[in-house]
């Protein structure tokens, strides 16, 4: 049986990338953060890329990633806002599992308030923000998941090991 890698969804500061980390050394798996990838692949921040390019080339560079890299054997941690594409949508459904990242704006807000390196929150309002793109994304989250994690009260490895326990009973499902 060919293991199925997670891909991790989820809003800005919900811990996508240290507990895609954290879940790649647990299962001995390759780990790719697809802002990073972008990073790399343009030799450019993402704040660069938002200011070169608008929010709309950097979504552009975000399919092209994804596209590339969704159907390879890594757990795979994705940008918040990849979910507004409907072709991303379909791509992540199209490889389960995926695994929602939950967390309450307020609990992000304290994480990542005053991030440079996140231009949609840079400028300030950080609260105000995620409250309106939680709004929006929430029922494009919910349509994409296989699994939700609550991170609100858990530690990464808690929240680790609570993909971990889905991913065995996801692996053994039948017609899986
Ligand atoms: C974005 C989230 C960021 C990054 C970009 C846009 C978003 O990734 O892709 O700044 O639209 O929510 P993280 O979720 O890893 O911060």
């Amino acid at each position: 049986m060919q293991r199925r890698l997670p891909i991790l969804i989820g809003l800005m500061g919900a811990g996508k990338t240290h507990i895609g980390r954290l879940l790649a050394r647990r299962l001995q798996a390759p780990f790719i953060d697809l802002d990073e990838w972008i990073v790399r692949q343009e030799g450019m921040s993402i704040p660069e890329i938002f200011e070169r390019f608008g929010e709309r080339g950097f979504r552009e560079r975000e399919t092209t990633a994804l596209r590339e890299l969704v159907a390879k054997p890594v757990v795979l941690a994705t940008g918040g806002g990849v979910v507004m594409r409907e072709e991303n949508r379909h791509l992540l459904r199209r490889h389960p599992p995926v695994v929602w990242l939950r967390a309450e704006p307020e609990v992000l807000a304290k994480r990542i308030d005053g991030d440079a390196n996140r231009p949609l929150i840079a400028s300030g309002g950080t609260l105000a923000r995620l409250e309106e793109l939680s709004a929006v994304r929430t029922p494009l989250y919910q349509s994409c998941a296989d699994f939700i994690v609550d991170t609100d009260m858990l530690t990464p490895e808690q929240a680790c090991q609570s993909i971990l326990d889905f991913l065995s009973s996801f692996e053994a499902a039948p017609g899986e």
